[in-house]
């Protein structure tokens, strides 16, 4: 193996940068050419290659984004699309393609590798919706952004007795919002793994308040409904007077935090590692703070759980 390439797919994650400069490094280490790949499927159809020196990722471990930038691929969905960009590839003299992002992106991964190219999977999503690690890169970070947003509501609310509905990302998975809402202590969760009862809800807030508790926070996922449309049901069934912050991209972007700076380091150079040792068509990932492989299928095929043990604090703590 000679050179190795790495590209950045999907949503954008902190951490992303962090595990492109791990990916570099550990090449140039183990004395392999780096190259990267902008735009992520897309530059890779259009053989947008860059060389990528020690120096070229140099500052870059605690800025937010991707410096390869990064797309969401329709092209890549097609026969046309993976041939073209197997090509590309082969022309280029690339030996390995090491793919950050998350199972949309592995799903992608998987059609080269199918083809016959070694390519590994290394999980970058703020969403940690993606089976074979305990975290994704960017979670972490997502997780604190929206935690030091909640806790200057839980401010405001509490200075005017206020319930406050806060939507947070995570596509179809609840993770940010069961994490968000442990560490903030929020009165209720709502996510799409669990059934939603407003009559439950609404018991929740009555019985808050008649224990004395003047304002509540409920942490809503995106997948399962918009903090808007909640605020309807509530002022509808019940008469409530919710305010609804909805966080947004905020939670995609800013530096890493620790964790996910040593988690993105961890796997980008393990990554090499494991493509020098010939282990493709697998994500790298830390189970229980180890670093482990799963075959790429997997990461979209088995459903990643949340923990019944965080979601039963949710409920135990918010008495
Ligand atoms: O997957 C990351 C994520 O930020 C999700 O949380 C969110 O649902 C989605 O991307 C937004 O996608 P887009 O960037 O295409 O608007």
């Amino acid at each position: 193996m000679k050179r190795v390439a790495v590209l950045t797919s999907g949503g954008d994650a902190p951490g992303m940068n962090a595990a492109i400069r791990a990916v570099v490094r550990t090449s140039i280490y183990r004395r392999l050419e780096a190259v990267g790949v902008m735009k992520g499927f897309e530059g890779l159809i259009d053989g947008e290659f860059v060389p990528l020196t020690r120096s070229s990722v140099g500052g870059i471990i605690h800025r937010g984004g991707t410096i390869l930038k990064t797309a969401r691929s329709e092209r890549f969905k097609t026969e046309e699309g993976v041939n073209r960009a197997f090509f590309q590839l082969k022309n280029a003299g690339i030996d390995g393609l090491a793919i950050i992002g998350g199972d949309g992106s592995f799903r992608g991964a998987q059609k080269l590798y199918e083809k016959g190219f070694p390519v590994i999977g290394i999980p970058g999503t703020i969403d940690n919706d993606v089976a074979g690690t305990d975290e994704t890169i960017g979670f972490d970070t997502a997780v604190n952004t929206a935690l030091e947003a909640v806790k200057k509501l839980r401010d405001t609310a509490s200075s005017h007795d206020r319930l406050f509905i806060v939507e947070v990302m995570g596509r179809e998975a609840g993770f940010i919002a069961l994490e968000v809402a442990v560490a903030s202590g929020a009165e209720y969760l709502v996510v799409p793994e669990l059934p939603f009862s407003l009559g439950k809800l609404c018991d929740k807030l009555h019985d808050t308040r008649e224990r004395g508790k003047t304002h509540s926070l409920i942490i809503v996922a995106e997948g399962a409904m918009s903090a808007s449309a909640l605020r309807a049901q509530l002022q509808d069934t019940a008469g409530y007077d919710a305010r609804v912050t909805v966080l947004g991209y905020i939670q995609r972007g800013g530096s890493p935090t620790s964790f996910d700076a040593v988690l993105a380091s961890r796997m980008g150079a393990f990554a090499v590692e494991s493509l020098i040792e010939g282990k493709h068509g697998v994500m790298v990932g830390t189970m229980a703070h180890q670093m482990a492989l799963t075959p790429l299928a997997e990461s979209w095929q088995t459903k990643k759980r949340l923990s019944p043990e965080k979601l039963e604090l949710v409920e135990k703590l918010s008495i």
